[in-house]
Order: structure tokens, then sequence, then C-alpha cells
């Protein structure tokens, strides 16, 4: 069942996140949570980054992930939590592309770009759908993903770019450094792939180096548009931060609030 993805970048991703200071989605997604109210359904759950400060907020969540080495993280880190939190969380194993639950959400979300892991129309309207199915009668889905740097897509191809670094806490004059690899755009298809390279350093000296392979689409808004009739939904509010700054010229991302179509 497992996707094959995040199976090698699954024990660093909650480490590099941490330090990864431009990611600003967290207050977005538990304010939107705490107005809206549970149940949330979370596409796309990971490690639990976002579902758990949810849970913390006393607001009901269910996640959904198809990654058994994040949903293993997920499963250890509820452990750790006060009962009254681990009451407010239930986790699917499943695909986001034909995952039909027999529960109804007041809010869908998914966070951090899983859509940017729907590299085919089909894969892209099969999503959609399922949250579109998810949603009861008022129900909202959430979802952001980057906006396309166009300019920069033919740029630095096969350079590898130190991102994150960060102190491997339990073990003292031991860090992680977080390379970033380009390897190839499909512009057709509108596919980034890339290589997360994870060097493990103990006073400097490189004692350990695991690598992953990721792919990611990305969208034109009209795209999007097009995503949404095919699906059911209809957008109410959209975004280019997850700061709430307008869709247009300036956007870094996007982000849509989106309800069934009539
Ligand atoms: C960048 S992570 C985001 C995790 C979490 N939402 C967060 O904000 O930290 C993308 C997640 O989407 C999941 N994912 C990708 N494709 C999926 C699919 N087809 N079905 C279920 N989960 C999928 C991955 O396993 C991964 O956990």
């Amino acid at each position: 069942m497992g996707s094959g993805i995040y199976q090698t970048s699954a024990k660093y991703y909650d480490d590099a996140y941490a330090v990864k200071l431009d990611l600003v989605d967290l207050a977005f997604y538990v304010d939107l949570a705490r107005q809206i109210g549970g149940p949330v359904l979370e596409m796309g759950c990971g490690t639990g980054r976002v579902l758990l400060p949810i849970a913390r907020q006393g607001v009901e969540i269910h996640g959904l992930d198809n990654a058994p080495a994040m949903l293993n993280i997920l499963h250890e880190r509820i452990q750790t939590e006060p009962e009254e939190v681990r009451r407010k969380i239930t986790l699917h194993a499943g695909d986001i592309r034909n995952y039909r639950g027999s529960q109804k959400y007041r809010l869908v979300t998914i966070p951090f770009r899983p859509m940017q892991h729907m590299y085919t129309l089909e894969d892209q309207i099969a999503a959609l759908k399922t949250a579109a199915f998810h949603l009861d009668e008022a129900g909202i889905l959430s979802f952001d993903v980057f906006f396309p740097k166009y300019h920069l897509l033919d740029i630095g191809i096969g350079e590898e770019t130190l991102e994150l670094e960060w102190p491997v806490k339990s073990c003292p004059g031991r860090k992680v450094r977080r390379y970033f690899r380009k390897d190839f755009v499909d512009k057709i298809d509108q596919v980034f792939s890339f290589t997360f390279i994870f060097r493990t350093y103990v006073n400097e000296t490189l004692v350990s180096e695991d690598t992953e392979g990721i792919k990611l689409s990305y969208y034109a808004y009209p795209q999007f548009k097009a995503l949404f009739r095919l699906a059911g939904l209809a957008s109410v509010e959209e975004y280019g931060s997850l700061n709430k700054t307008p869709l247009d010229e300036a956007a870094k991302e996007m982000i849509f609030l989106l309800r069934r179509a009539a």
C-alpha cells in the first residue's frame, strides 16, 4: 500500500521542518480548524506536524496517509500525548486518490503540498474528488501549493545547495545537513524532480549519507479552476501566501478554500 515516497526522509522530516523558518502554515491551518471546528480530515497528514497541534486545540481530527514510514512516526508521537489529545485523533492508512471513509467532515485539509504529489490529471481530479466526497453540506476544503517560479525552472539543474541544518539533539557534536539538487523539469507534464541529500556529521566529519528522490507537480492557476469544476468544487477564498495576502503577481503560493459546488 505504501507510496514509496518519504521512506527515507521520514526520519528527518520533523527536525528539518522545525528549523525551516519560512514555513508558516501552522497558524493558518490551526486557526482554520479552530474557526470551523471538527471533525477535520487531513489528507496527507504525514508525521502529524499540523495534525497534532490541531488535536491539541481540542479539535477532532482524522489523518489519512499512504506512507508507512510517516504514519509510524505519527503513531509514536501520538503515544506521548495526553489522553484528551489522543482521543481527538483517528488515523487511516490509505491513498488520497481513492480513499472513501464512512464519515463526512466540516473541514478537509491538504496541508503542505500533498496535491503536488499528484502527477497526472487523473490523480489530481481523483484527490480533489476524495476531498469533495468527504465534505459535509457546509464543509470547507483548504489546501496549499507553491506558486511556480517560472523564471527559475531551468536554472541550477544538477547543482547541490545546502538548504537546512540542525543538531541531533540526543548526540552532542552530531548534526544533519539537508542538501537539495534539482534533477529534471518536465515542462509538458509540469513535474519537477529533485533529490534531498541528508548528510550526517560528527564534529564536522561526514559519517553517513541518505538520499531520496522526490517529484512535485506544479500548477497554473487556471488549471486549478478547471480541476475544481471537474471535481465538483467551488472556490470560496483564495490567497497568495499563508499570511493571507492576495493571490496576485506577488503570490508565493496558491491557497484555496473551497466548498462543494451547488
Ligand atoms: C510534504 S508531506 C505533508 C505532511 C503533512 N501534511 C505536513 O504538513 O507536514 C506530504 C505527505 O503526503 C503524503 N502523500 C503523498 N501522496 C499520497 C497519496 N497518494 N495518498 C496519501 N498520502 C500521500 C506523503 O506520504 C506525505 O506524508
